[in-house]
């Protein structure tokens, strides 16, 4: 008999995390969550769910926090911080106090990301692979990946990567992701009575994107963790399309009821920026859930250069998913419908009116 699965999710209130110690659940796993503020998880409380309250970046407070959770298999890193060095500090701890306490830790999973081709600092190779070169100036995640494969030479456990593109989904403590942003970007729009403008470039409109469901990235990582030949490997995992948002954006006026726009001469941060007071107002009127509007403007333009953001890029931005694929994990799902669904969920759940 498969000895018991036991997984640790590091970030478990984030918008990987929350996801993954949810779909653990539903595949019957005991799992501990470790962040600083419970998460809620969709369909819980599950009674193998335990959450671990603590600060990863203090050592001493993270082995002792962990020495209780000896029966740790699978480890799953969804921490994330703006800081290099306090993302590092995070790995290096967990493992430190893992490693000194659970005899069958089998695996680390990375959550890593595009950004590991260097995606936001303009025109990369696409569909860029998992065997491309380091881009020179490169990224938080090579050291991640360098500490821990370093750590892991000669041990039994191995490691593993997911390196998805924009993930869209909702986390209690952490729902700031395009999902979200866009749904809240056309209720304001349908608020004002505006057409449905498209915030950023004609190049924007017509480049190549990809996005990915927070869901099926979640069984994804589940998946190349306990799939032995996946060891010591990252995959690419996106919802296995691609599209461009010329031909996406029709279908989101549609379910906003709005007339159609093109592109606009302002950015979604931009337009975000002044649009507090409104968000506050609608709230109140419609009986919304609360949501940190004021991380909304920043969070849209995230590390790219105007006019990219994180609405998209003047430039393809696209990554190469057949090695997953052909590693046996060949979920798929429409963007287009993994949009429209997220939307149907956020008024269900009262984000949006
Ligand atoms: N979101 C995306 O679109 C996206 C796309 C590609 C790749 N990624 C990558 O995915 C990974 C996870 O990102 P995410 O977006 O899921 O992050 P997130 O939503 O910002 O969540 C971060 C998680 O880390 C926890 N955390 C942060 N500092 C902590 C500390 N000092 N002690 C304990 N827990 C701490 C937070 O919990 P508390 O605050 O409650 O402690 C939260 O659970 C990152 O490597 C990111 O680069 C994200």
């Amino acid at each position: 008999m498969d000895k018991p699965k036991v997984g640790m999710v590091i970030g478990a209130s984030g918008v990987t995390g929350t996801p993954l110690a949810e779909q653990l659940a539903h595949a019957g796993w005991k799992i501990y969550g470790v962040s600083r503020r419970a998460p809620q998880l969709r369909g819980g409380p599950f009674a193998q769910f335990h959450h671990v309250a603590v600060d990863l970046t203090d050592g001493a407070a993270t082995h002792r926090a962990l020495a209780a959770c000896a029966d740790v298999t699978h480890l799953f890193h969804c921490a994330n911080d703006a800081q290099a060095d306090t993302r590092l500090k995070m790995i290096g701890n967990t493992l430190d106090a893992i490693e000194a306490v659970a005899p069958n830790f089998a695996n680390i999973n990375l959550l890593q990301g595009t950004k590991y081709y260097g995606s936001y600092l303009g025109p990369f190779k696409t569909p860029a692979k998992e065997t491309d070169p380091r881009i020179p100036g490169g990224d938080f995640y090579y050291s991640e990946e360098d500490l821990v494969t370093g750590r892991q030479q000669g041990k039994r456990w191995t490691w593993t990567g997911v390196r998805p593109q924009a993930v869209c989904g909702y986390a209690a403590g952490n729902p700031v992701n395009l999902a979200t942003v866009l749904a809240i970007y056309g209720s304001i729009v349908r608020e004002l009575g505006q057409p449905f403008g498209f915030p950023s470039t004609e190049a924007c409109f017509n480049a190549l994107i990809q996005v990915v469901d927070a869901e099926l990235l979640a069984r994804g990582a589940i998946y190349v963790s306990t799939t032995p030949e996946c060891g010591n490997r990252a995959f690419n995992v996106g919802n296995g399309d691609m599209f461009r948002w010329k031909y996406m954006w029709p279908a989101l006026a549609r379910y906003f009821g709005l007339e159609l726009a093109g592109p606009q001469a302002y950015s979604l941060r931009e337009f975000l920026s002044d649009k507090q007071p409104l968000w506050e107002s609608m709230t109140r009127k419609y009986g919304l859930k609360a949501f940190p509007f004021e991380r909304t403007p920043e969070w849209a333009q995230g590390a790219f250069s105007p006019p990219n953001s994180r609405l998209g890029c003047e430039y393809d931005f696209i990554s190469d998913t057949i090695r997953v694929r052909q590693a046996g994990f060949a979920e798929c799902l429409d963007s287009e419908q993994m949009f429209l669904g997220m939307f149907d969920r956020f008024r269900a759940e009262k984000l949006i009116p």
